[in-house]
């Protein structure tokens, strides 16, 4: 049943960001299934700004693996489906991520196991997809905040050969799809962005099929990563595309004239960081509308970070980015 309040009028009537954006730029944003599902006006905004889409939920490890014997593929076919009919880019997010780890997987089981599953399981999912996803985030988080590999049950199970591995595994499945290392805390000049160039120079020595770096960038109001356009440089310097994946930019409530400005600024900053890069390949917002934003669940006392209202109307933020990228030059991209 569609949930779209009748006052709202469906058609935007503000200028889309899609047809303002560099032509080699996507501009994409994290999908919330049921909101695609309910709500039509959530789905004329999604299609009339966007030109690319990534699953917020739908193709992670354990809702698509629930049981061992299992494969629930609905949530997920109907987005990608979604995409190809309305021409957005697909994101697969994500293959290999600690925190997607069904719960009938066991770490008491062996090495050779384990590795068998996880090279089935990436196998099977980017097989499924071969030939309409354009990228997919192979490996997800798997730095700590200090640039060393976190500890998960992959590294301490299958030793940090995992990674290099999981790009193996999906290229095998997916040749003309690319494959991106994902993390956040890497956006401006940190330890882990330390840790992550070191880590990706290593696996490109080692002929490592690694396609793009994506930098999830989920900022908060007053906090200003640190040099972000330098910082994507370093990495495109290594000859490897980079991509901000999932912006937004949480307000501590109430929010305020005052803060929902600063949150533009930011929305408009890593805007400008990545077109500052001639190898940023995507823009992409961990979900658009503040109606179903994961903010408010995961950091009470925080919300409103999206670039559109809970009514989905546009924002300070948006305006930000439609003036910055009709003058052209995005707000400085220094700093
Ligand atoms: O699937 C159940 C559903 O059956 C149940 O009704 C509902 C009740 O709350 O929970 C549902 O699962 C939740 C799921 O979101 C779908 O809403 C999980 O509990 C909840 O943990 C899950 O949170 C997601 C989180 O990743 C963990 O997977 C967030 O929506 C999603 O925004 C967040 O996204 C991550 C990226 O994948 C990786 N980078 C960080 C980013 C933010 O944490």
């Amino acid at each position: 049943m569609d949930e779209t309040p009748v006052a709202a009028p469906l058609a935007p009537d503000w200028p889309a960001l899609r047809g303002l954006m560099p032509s080699n730029v996507r501009i994409g944003t994290a999908v919330n299934g049921q909101a695609l599902a309910t709500n039509a006006r959530y789905r004329a905004v999604l299609t009339s700004d966007f030109n690319a889409v990534t699953a917020e939920n739908a193709m992670k490890w354990g809702q698509l693996q629930p049981t061992r014997d299992t494969y629930v593929w609905r949530a997920s076919d109907d987005l990608v489906a979604f995409a190809q009919e309305n021409g957005l880019a697909m994101y697969g997010h994500t293959l290999v991520w600690h925190h997607s780890v069904p719960p009938w997987v066991s770490e008491s089981w062996s090495a050779e196991e384990l590795r068998e599953l996880l090279k089935q399981y990436i196998t099977t999912v980017v097989s499924r997809y071969r030939g309409k996803i354009w990228a997919w985030d192979v490996v997800n988080e798997v730095l700590d905040e200090d640039g060393s590999l976190r500890d998960t049950i992959w590294l301490r199970k299958l030793g940090p050969d995992y990674i290099a591995d999981a790009f193996r595994w999906a290229h095998a499945a997916d040749p003309d799809a690319r494959l991106f290392i994902n993390d956040y805390g890497a956006e401006g000049r940190t330890g882990k962005a330390d840790g992550l160039l070191r880590l990706i120079r290593k696996l490109r020595a080692t002929g490592v099929p690694i396609h793009g770096v994506g930098f999830q960038g989920h900022l908060q109001w007053d906090k200003q990563p640190v040099d972000v356009a330098g910082n994507l440089q370093r990495f495109a310097d290594l000859g490897i595309p980079v991509a901000i994946t999932e912006l937004d930019v949480r307000i501590q409530l109430p929010m305020t004239p005052e803060k929902l400005a600063r949150q533009a600024m930011l929305y408009e900053h890593m805007l400008a960081a990545c077109l500052a890069v001639s190898t940023c390949e995507s823009f992409t917002l961990w979900g658009f509308t503040d109606a179903s934003s994961w903010i408010p669940h995961n950091y009470p006392g925080y919300g409103a970070a999206c670039l559109f209202d809970t009514d989905i109307r546009p924002k300070l933020a948006h305006s930000a980015l439609v003036r910055a990228l009709r003058e052209g030059r995005p707000g400085a991209a220094g700093g």
